[in-house]
């Protein structure tokens, strides 16, 4: 029975984890870091040193069974999201692992349904959804004021030249990267049902791909993503039958409501919004990491079932997947 702490370990201790998460685990109160592990010794010691886990561990198998924790944090790559996340679900524990889940859809469906049968959390690290400023968007735009949600708009640019984790480059791009805004437009608007796209994709050239999105909701969508950029570039869109909003590189949020406008030059027509947060949040490398984490640790202690589960990630692969093949085959394709 978990009380108001959750006993938690790390499988994977390279950049990311060290980097990111593990600082994010220091600041939240509810997380007690109890054991470390990675198949290198060193980088296990690193984080006793570094971040206070108790023990650590060259194997994970072992570290679970002498240390029994509430859940797991794994990151790694793809093939150790999957094959780990299910064993630690089998064996009844609570997961966070990072995206992607895995490399294949089969692969992300696999641990959606090894979820559904453990009965426990399995949380995939898309951390958009979590940032201050992507959940500040959600709330205005449920707002009375803001009327009806009937468009929604993600832009991403992302420097990525090849296919990450020796897939091909559009795919790749889609796992290590394009998850992340598609994720956030779930979390905005829900489901797709079909998808219509273009794409222009050269392994080491360039990357564009302009896709046409059919919520489930009757909503519609676009979405762009550019590969081979000098920039990381993030824009987050909504349009209601009342309001409009928008979030601009994880730190500039405007919006503006019928109701509230008065003349078109006045100044307060549109509202702006800073979070000035620069390129550290919270003392980590990006925000929503922290809150990912927060959010992972409250669910396991509340007993409920979090968002950003490994269903919404199954939905975000399968709708990119419906945008690769309708690039290749220039059709509009159902995503169910
Ligand atoms: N959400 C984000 O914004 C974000 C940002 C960066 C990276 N990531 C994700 O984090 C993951 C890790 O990326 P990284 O750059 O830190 O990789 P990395 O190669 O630096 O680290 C992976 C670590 O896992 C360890 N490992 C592998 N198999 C293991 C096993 N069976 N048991 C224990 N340890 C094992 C390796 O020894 C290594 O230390 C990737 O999936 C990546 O997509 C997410």
């Amino acid at each position: 029975m978990v009380e108001d702490k959750v006993r938690i370990c790390f499988i994977g201790c390279g950049h990311h984890s060290m980097e990111s998460l593990q600082p994010a685990v220091t600041l939240i109160p509810q997380i007690e870091y109890v054991a470390a592990c990675d198949l290198i010794e060193g980088r296990a010691k690193e984080a006793v040193r570094r971040f206070g886990a108790k023990k650590w561990y060259t194997d994970y198998k072992e570290m679970i069974s002498e240390v029994s924790p509430d859940g797991v944090i794994i990151v790694g790559p793809p093939q150790m999201h999957e094959e780990l996340g299910i064993s630690c679900l089998n064996r009844g524990l609570n997961v966070f692992m990072e995206k992607p889940p895995s490399l294949t859809l089969e692969g992300a469906r696999r641990i959606c349904e090894a979820m559904k049968a453990s009965g426990k959390i399995c949380m995939v690290g898309t951390h958009w959804r979590h940032m201050p400023i992507h959940r500040a968007l959600k709330k205005i735009s449920e707002r009375e004021d803001f009327g009806e949600i009937f468009r929604l708009e993600a832009t991403y640019l992302a420097p990525d030249t090849r296919g990450a984790w020796g897939q091909p480059y559009a795919w790749g791009f889609m796992l290590n990267q394009a998850i992340h805004p598609m994720d956030c437009l779930q979390f905005l608007g829900g489901r797709i049902a079909e998808v219509e796209a273009r794409g222009i994709v050269v392994e080491g050239k360039k990357l564009a791909i302009s896709a046409s999105l059919h919520f489930a909701s009757g909503s519609i969508g676009s979405f762009v993503l550019g590969g081979c950029s000098p920039i990381f570039y993030e824009r987050v869109g909504i349009q209601g039958t009342e309001g409009w909003v928008e979030a601009e590189q994880f730190k500039k949020l405007k919006y503006a409501s019928r109701k509230g406008w008065m003349e078109s030059t006045d100044p307060t027509a549109i509202q702006t919004l800073a979070f000035e947060h620069g390129s550290h949040y919270r003392g980590v490398s990006r925000p929503g990491y922290v809150e990912e984490l927060e959010h992972f640790a409250q669910y396991i202690i509340s007993g409920s079932h979090p968002h950003a589960d490994a269903e919404d990630a199954y939905y975000a692969l399968k709708t990119l997947d419906a945008i690769i093949r309708s690039v290749n085959m220039e059709e509009k394709i159902l995503v169910n």
